[in-house]
């Protein structure tokens, strides 16, 4: 039986999911690294086994709530508990403003960025409230106030990540599950390629990096619980 804290980090093969992924392995949690490519994943995972932690690769998909069933399950067949979520997968498009972005595309973004953490979380919450765990989701700043750049489906899909967040606070904080809103600015990773005008290497020195985030991430899995709930 695994006695270190478990997070499953989903993104966790690139990006900020990495960055959370490697720092949060570092500070002693075993850590399932979730997304498509398998190839990023065993990077990531041989990173963090090579620096001394406990790294699962766990291929998933969230936009299929099959896999990440299975995904949860594995999870838990390896560590046998899962005390955390960082949910860090993302999508957007280039064509992305009322006048450019097609429904399927809509329907795309909206598939990974809200019905993918609904569904991470809908798998995990039961194992949050034995553990009473704790979920970052990785939003953004698009998702706290009008961020005109970031596109109609994106802004849609962040800020309803926002209600996520809320509504798992109000109903499940007495079973000792909190969920953290993190709302990211421009930060340099991948993801930028996305963008209808690519930021260059310039641009890109005056952004966040990916390991500010994941220290704001660990900040909230790390921080000592202070608020009493009915099962404190
Ligand atoms: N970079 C920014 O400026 C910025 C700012 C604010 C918020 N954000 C948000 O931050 C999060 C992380 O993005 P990042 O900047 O770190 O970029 P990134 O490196 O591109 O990370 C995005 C990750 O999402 C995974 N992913 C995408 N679709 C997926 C799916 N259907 N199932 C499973 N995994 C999926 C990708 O892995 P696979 O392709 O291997 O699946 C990738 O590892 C995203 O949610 C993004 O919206 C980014």
């Amino acid at each position: 039986m695994n006695t270190a804290k478990v997070l499953w980090v989903t993104g966790g093969g690139s990006g900020m999911g990495r960055a959370t992924a490697e720092r949060a392995a570092a500070s002693g949690w075993s850590v399932a690294v979730g997304g498509r490519r398998t190839a990023q994943l065993e990077e990531v995972a041989a990173a963090i086994e090579s620096a001394g932690g406990t790294a699962l690769v766990v291929r998933l998909d969230v936009t299929d709530a099959s896999g990440v069933a299975a995904a949860r399950d594995a999870v838990l067949d390896r560590f046998g508990r899962l005390d955390a979520l960082v949910l860090s997968a993302g999508l957007n498009m280039r064509r992305r403003a009322w006048a450019d972005q097609s429904l399927a595309e809509f329907e795309a973004v909206v598939a990974t960025n809200l019905t993918g953490v609904a569904s991470v979380i809908d798998a995990a919450l039961p194992s949050l409230r034995a553990s009473r765990g704790r979920i970052v989701c990785i939003s953004s700043i698009a998702g706290w106030q009008h961020a005109p750049a970031a596109g109609v489906a994106y802004s849609a899909s962040k800020t309803a990540v926002g209600s996520l967040c809320r509504s798992l606070n109000s109903e499940e904080a007495d079973r000792g599950v909190q969920a953290c809103h993190l709302c990211p600015g421009d930060v340099a990773t991948d993801f930028l390629d996305q963008r209808p005008v690519v930021p260059d290497a310039d641009a890109r020195t005056r952004m966040l990096a990916p390991d500010d985030i994941a220290r704001a991430a660990m900040f909230v899995l790390d921080s000592p619980r202070t608020c009493a709930s009915t099962n404190s």
